[in-house]
């Protein structure tokens, strides 16, 4: 779960790992209408990558998916990165081997 310091907005991740492939992930937006396009986009691009290459999406990739997004709403995307990033790190700190 992460929230934003420019908004206050905030949203939660979810991944379901399988031998180290992401097979599912899903989202949790309290937030505005670009947050929620940036975590459902960047839910579906992790489907069907390592963890370690789900890293490697970046809140530009999700904006390029998109079509882009207007200046004042970046750090909506920034967020979903983040989200992204904080499951995952989550996930390595419960299976380490
Ligand atoms: Fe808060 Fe978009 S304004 S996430």
């Amino acid at each position: 779960m992460i929230g934003s310091e420019a908004c206050g907005d905030i949203m939660q991740v979810f991944i379901k790992v399988d031998n180290g492939v992401i097979t599912d992930a899903k989202f949790k937006t309290f937030g505005c209408a670009a947050a929620i396009a940036t975590s459902s986009t960047a839910t579906e691009m992790i489907k069907g990558k390592t963890v370690d290459e789900a890293l490697e999406v970046t809140n530009k990739k999700v904006i390029e998916v998109l079509g882009g997004l207007p200046p004042q709403k970046i750090h909506c995307s920034v967020l979903a990165e983040q989200a992204i990033k904080a499951a995952i790190e989550d996930y390595k700190s419960r299976h380490k081997s």
